[in-house]
């Protein structure tokens, strides 16, 4: 370095200093960066029906350890047995407890009821919602709008110690379910309020060939995305398909 350049950086020297007493910025994130979550259990409350199954199936089938629950420990011991892949079954309390990551696919009558119940065993744990609040009548199927908002916004409001998120609302249950489909190909919108939490959904979601987890918001922005599917089931009724959703541009 030159005596010039020497001169010239203690002229400079008082603005840089101030600079340098602001927090250095952290380089962005890469948002397609995800944990890796090949070890985690997850649970499946509602493990029985369709959809429960059918993301039991896929978890497994990609290497996930996966504890399917009931409301019955004998029904679920069953249907697991029936995905074998390792699923193992059990009532939804002992699911919930031996489970890192709990997916709740139970009806949206029996949602606020099976949560309350199980507060304590689901405190601390990693809680997916997937309820989609639907009505349906003569004219098809159509969204309610839960007290709270949104299933997702119930399930954080009644499960106040655990780390409530939202996603797997637009998936094909029956597509899931069957064996001879290799890939799902659909994105999968993720949802919640803490970024270290949406990105183990995003990640589970992307263990599943074809599927991809996008985070899309926080949870009072999850009515929208679990009504949606009100509009999936019109499409798939007019068209004999089972719909799914690709985000663009991302
Ligand atoms: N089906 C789909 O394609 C799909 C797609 C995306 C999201 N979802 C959402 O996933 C959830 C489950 O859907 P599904 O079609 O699998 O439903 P489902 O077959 O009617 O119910 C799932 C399981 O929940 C348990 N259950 C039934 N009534 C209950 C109640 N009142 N309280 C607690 N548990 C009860 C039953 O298991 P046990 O009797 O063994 O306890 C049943 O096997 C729904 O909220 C739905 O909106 C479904």
């Amino acid at each position: 370095m030159t005596h010039a350049d020497d001169s010239r950086t203690a002229a400079t020297d008082e603005a840089p200093a101030a600079e340098a007493k602001a927090p250095a910025k952290a380089p962005a994130k890469d948002p397609w960066e995800l944990p890796d979550v090949s070890g985690l259990v997850v649970g499946v409350l509602g493990g029985t029906g369709d959809q429960g199954r059918g993301l039991a199936y896929r978890l497994a089938r990609a290497g996930q350890q996966v504890v399917i629950g009931s409301r019955n420990a004998e029904r679920a011991q069953t249907a697991a047995a029936e995905l074998g892949l390792g699923v193992e079954g059990a009532d939804n309390a002992e699911c919930a407890r031996r489970s890192d990551v709990v997916i709740v696919a139970v009806p949206w009558d029996g949602h606020a009821k099976t949560l309350e119940s199980l507060r304590a065993e689901l405190a601390g744990k990693l809680v997916v919602d997937c309820v989609n609040p639907l009505g349906f009548d003569k004219q098809g199927a159509y969204a309610l709008t839960p007290d709270e908002g949104s299933a997702a916004q119930q399930a954080a409001a009644l499960l106040p110690d655990s780390r409530v998120t939202a996603a797997f609302h637009h998936l094909s249950a029956v597509l899931l379910q069957n064996p001879l489909i290799e890939e799902i190909d659909t994105d999968v919108m993720v949802l919640g309020e803490s970024r270290a939490d949406t990105d183990i959904v995003q990640a589970l979601a992307a263990r599943i060939p074809g599927m991809r987890g996008v985070f899309a918001g926080r949870l009072r922005n999850a009515h929208q995305v679990e009504s949606l599917v009100a509009n999936l089931i019109s499409v798939n009724r007019r068209y004999k398909a089972h719909a799914g959703l690709r985000l663009t541009d991302v």
